[in-house]
């Protein structure tokens, strides 16, 4: 039997294709510090979990396609507070982030049709683009600059007859930036001379350190017909298993379409909505008190990584991850290593490896992903164990 060329071409996601070495480690009695995946140990709100313990319907039914009218609301609430005024026509809700990207290139992409994305990116931005059948457009950023956008005749360059919009994330997963205003603008400039659409995926809004202020794609003035918002309760609320998101526009004939996308999938989870509308509703010292504890993670990583002699990194300016560049040939190599071959009194550590993050083949080799989502105790431990992993790597394997 033949399978389609998407199931040949689908890319592992390397945030979790190691797994089996990190299960294999376990089996053999290691404990293993998951550094590797965007999942947070920040305990979910109260309020949300209440839900599902009081939820005592007797049938669990389907939902209205856009999403339960009481959380579209919600999320009209919401986006309010962080000034982008929407009314419940354009938000529909979506079975978390992923669904929302998968559903946004859907509908703004022929088959064959390219996006043009900064790298590194969420990698499995390239899984969505091998589902909607579309060519991801890579515009290289480096940690040595910051991972900051190339000039505008740089992107330019990159736009073809195929070229329908370009994707970015901000806050960015793995690399941390957060675009400025200025450079918002300036996408939303190229966009609007090239008749493009900027889908904007705002996952981590709330996680930006120093001061910085959010700037989302919403808040650019004249540009609703070309924006499109995705965006996911996941690590907002730390509730990456409710499986909830949403994407937003203005752009009504977008929408009409959006919505026959959802109706196909049929409704997104209903009792998950409920959870997530009641965080809808709480105070922000909620989200003040999470962005400092992944800030003070934050440093203590960086300050980790800046100690180990030839690894190049950025302090990232938000959500919750830091690529670094190490003095090694093969990052994969290295997390496999430590998985297989070393420990620390019976613990390692696994990292993810950035090949799979860039479109550019070759890119990102010496890099690796951390994802600062532990507690205080165990990133102290684990970065221990990476550090000395990798001195006995370089003197062992490099
Ligand atoms: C940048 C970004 N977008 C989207 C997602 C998808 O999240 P979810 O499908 O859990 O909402 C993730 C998950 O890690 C992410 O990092």
């Amino acid at each position: 039997m033949i399978l389609s060329s998407r199931a040949l071409e689908i890319q592992a996601s390397p945030i979790r294709k190691l797994m089996p070495y990190a299960i294999q480690a376990k089996k053999n009695g290691i404990k293993v510090y998951h550094l590797n995946i965007g999942q947070p140990d920040i305990e979910t709100p109260q309020v949300m979990l209440d839900v599902y313990h009081k939820f005592n319907e007797k049938v669990l039914s389907y939902g209205p396609s856009q999403g339960l009218d009481e959380y579209r609301q919600g999320l009209v609430h919401y986006y309010s507070k962080h000034n982008i005024a929407i009314n419940e026509d354009e938000v529909i809700v979506t079975t978390a982030g992923s669904e929302a990207i998968v559903f946004a290139l859907s509908v703004v992409c022929n088959e064959g049709d390219e996006v043009i994305v900064p790298e590194p990116f969420y990698t499995n931005y390239n899984g969505f683009a091998t589902m909607a059948s579309i060519k991801l457009k890579p515009l290289t950023t480096y940690a040595e600059t910051g991972f900051a956008l190339p000039d505008s005749a740089k992107i330019e360059a990159l736009i073809t007859p195929l070229t329908k919009a370009i994707l970015i994330c901000n806050p960015g997963n793995p690399t941390g930036t957060v675009y400025t205003e200025t450079e918002i603008m300036r996408i939303a400039q190229i966009a609007k001379e090239h008749n493009l659409f900027v889908i904007s995926d705002e996952v981590y809004r709330e996680f930006v350190y120093d001061g910085m202020k959010h700037f989302s794609i919403m808040h650019v003035p004249d540009f609703a017909d070309h924006a499109i918002l995705v965006d996911s309760v996941s690590k907002r609320y730390s509730a990456c298993g409710a499986r909830i998101g949403c994407i937003v526009s203005k752009n009504k004939e977008l929408m009409v379409a959006v919505l026959k996308f959802a109706q196909a999938r049929l409704c997104p989870p209903t009792v998950d909505q409920l959870a997530a509308n009641a965080c809808v509703y709480l105070e922000d010292s909620y989200i003040e008190g999470i962005m400092q504890e992944y800030k003070k993670r934050r440093d203590f990583v960086f300050e980790e990584l800046q100690q180990i002699p030839g690894c190049i990194c950025v302090k990232p300016q938000g959500a919750f991850y830091i690529i670094a560049k190490l003095p090694i040939k093969d990052a994969e190599d290295f997390i496999i290593w430590l998985l297989k071959d070393y420990n620390v009194s019976n613990e390692t550590v696994m990292a993810a490896p950035a090949e799979g993050f860039y479109a550019t083949p070759g890119l990102g080799r010496n890099e690796l992903r951390i994802a600062y989502i532990l507690n205080e105790e165990d990133l102290k431990k684990a970065m221990h164990i990476f550090k000395t992993g990798l001195i006995e790597y370089l003197r062992t394997n490099d």
